[in-house]
């Protein structure tokens, strides 16, 4: 079926207070649902510690220390120097593209150019967090008078943060999530997805390198070994989670001072699309093809289901219906290859689960291929007609299967998506601006993104990335997620000589790191 060699890593690593240690625990195997062998398994691609809530504790004193309860070296560090570790960190991680993109599609069987364009994504991320980061500085390198008030505000790191990211974007979520937050002057226990993990390996190095003891530390194993126990302890200030609500809601549950924890959670979405009469069917099945499908469906901004007005539904599941089975079947690393076998192990059987129910209840397969499953590749099904009966209207499927539902009446979809409990972004298909035109108004207020004539996507990463209701907490982008693992703090002082003196002379001396007025540039 390959004749691409798999990889393998036995991985004994971690990282905790600097130093890498040696696992002697327990170890989970690393399986890769790409099928080499006739019995139709997968493919055992590495081993990895299965780590306990003692090293969970462990890592946890570590962060602990290095913020030193806002007093440690790393949160109170000069800005420039701050900056200066992450740099070393981006420079050591590229050294190690070729195996992450591998990894990538092995572990978790996304197609060699979304491989990797999550590295280079992640990497370009980095640099222009760094850029926000030095503008942020600089506008904050000044003095606000009010009311016979001096102030000088920046914004300050919070504390401790619980790092998780999702299977679908191990790489570049968890580090969309985790550079910010050090950057900022926090610490982080960080704990690879369950899927994608391998893939980390290679770059403990680098964070051992780059950072500070203490300031970062990588564990493997399960959350309730790890996650759960650090959240017990009440020690978390911050819980930085991109997944689903049901385990962001179990985590915030067990943490003692709900108070002091932030959340800055990426949640289900359930996107819809809404496909208006006049819509340019070619452009729009182009757009509902990629957002449908890339990465298989499972992406939190991928588009789950279509609501198509009833006057053009034929027209659109036709072409539609064709596009889909057009598109190439194959292994991650074959030339033009869009769809891949899902590495979730069970996933097929729940999709086929999904197919059965909704048939069951009056929806039809519209496409050719659709729903045809072999192993793990599982080949998309357009189902039509969908309605509220079936599981497949209310559960996010996150795979390859599209749900239509047509539609007489606009509010239809708008009431749908105001019942919902999700609210990301919608795509709105159309030209006649007076429909266009009160509909986006609705719509800016039930999601955060509203994609005309475009599928649902988070890029370009500079773009406010957040949904409502249970979707989101918190706002990212490469300058939200800046002030969301931070919070505004101040030195302020009485407008008089005696006080004016003072800051005059913490500004020449270079005393303090926080008051001063050098610009980065
Ligand atoms: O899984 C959710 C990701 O944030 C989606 O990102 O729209 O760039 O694929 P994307």
């Amino acid at each position: 079926m390959s004749n691409y060699r798999p990889p393998y890593i036995e991985y004994s690593g971690y990282l905790i207070n600097g130093q890498i240690g040696h696992w002697q625990g327990n170890y989970a195997e690393v399986t890769s649902q790409i099928v080499l062998n006739s019995e139709g398994k997968g493919t055992l691609i590495g081993k990895v510690p299965d780590m306990d809530s003692d090293h969970a504790l462990l890592a946890l004193d570590a962060a602990q220390r290095a913020y030193g309860r806002g007093q440690g070296k790393w949160p109170t560090m000069k800005v420039k120097d701050r900056i200066e570790c992450v740099e070393r960190f981006v420079s050591l991680m590229t050294n190690h593209r070729n195996q992450v993109v591998e990894l990538l599609m092995w572990e978790i069987g996304k197609n060699k150019s979304d491989a990797a364009k999550e590295f280079d994504r992640t990497v370009q991320y980095i640099y222009d967090t760094i850029e926000a980061y030095k503008k942020l500085d600089r506008r904050s390198a000044r003095f606000d008078k009010e009311s016979n008030i001096n102030a000088h505000i920046r914004r300050g790191p919070l504390g401790v943060v619980l790092c998780l990211g999702p299977y679908n974007y191990p790489l570049n979520e968890t580090f969309c999530l985790l550079i910010p937050a050090l950057i900022m002057g926090n610490t982080a226990i960080f704990k690879p997805a369950k899927l994608g993990v391998l893939l980390i390996t290679p770059l403990l190095d680098a964070f051992q390198t780059a950072f500070p003891e203490g300031v970062v530390n990588i564990l493997f194993g399960r959350g309730r070994n790890i996650a759960a126990p650090v959240m017990k302890t009440g020690k978390v200030d911050i819980l930085a989670l991109i997944g689903h609500s049901s385990s962001a809601v179990a985590l915030q549950d067990l943490h003692p001072n709900k108070n002091r924890l932030r959340l800055v959670l990426g949640l289900e979405a359930n996107n819809p699309a809404i496909i208006l009469p006049d819509a340019d069917l070619d452009h729009t099945v182009k757009e509902c093809i990629s957002g449908t499908l890339s990465y298989n469906g499972q992406r939190c901004t991928a588009l789950k289901v279509l609501y198509v007005h009833s006057s053009i539904v034929g027209k659109f599941i036709e072409m539609f219906s064709r596009a889909v089975d057009d598109l190439k079947y194959g292994l991650p690393w074959e030339d033009g290859v869009f769809l891949t076998p899902l590495p979730e192990k069970n996933k097929p059987e729940y999709i086929q689960g999904l197919i059965n129910e909704a048939i069951s209840k009056g929806a039809n397969i519209m496409n050719k291929n659709g729903g045809k499953m072999s192993g793990n590749f599982c080949y998309p099904a357009v189902l039509f007609p969908v309605d509220k009966s079936m599981k497949l209207f209310n559960e996010e499927q996150f795979g390859p299967v599209i749900p239509i539902v047509a539609f007489d009446n606009i509010n239809e979809p708008l009431d749908d998506m105001a019942n919902s409990e999700y609210g990301q972004q919608v795509s709105l298909f159309g030209k006649d601006t007076s429909k266009l035109g009160p509909l986006i108004d609705i719509l800016a207020n039930l999601v955060c993104r509203v994609n005309l004539n475009s599928s649902c996507q988070r890029g370009p990463d500079v773009y406010p990335f957040t949904g409502r209701k249970n979707s989101a907490v918190s706002t990212l982008s490469v300058f939200d997620a800046l002030r969301s693992f931070s919070i505004r703090t101040f030195v302020a002082s009485k407008d008089n000589d005696y006080n004016n003196d003072i800051l005059r002379n913490l500004l020449n001396s270079h005393h303090s790191n926080f008051i001063s007025t050098e610009y980065l540039l």
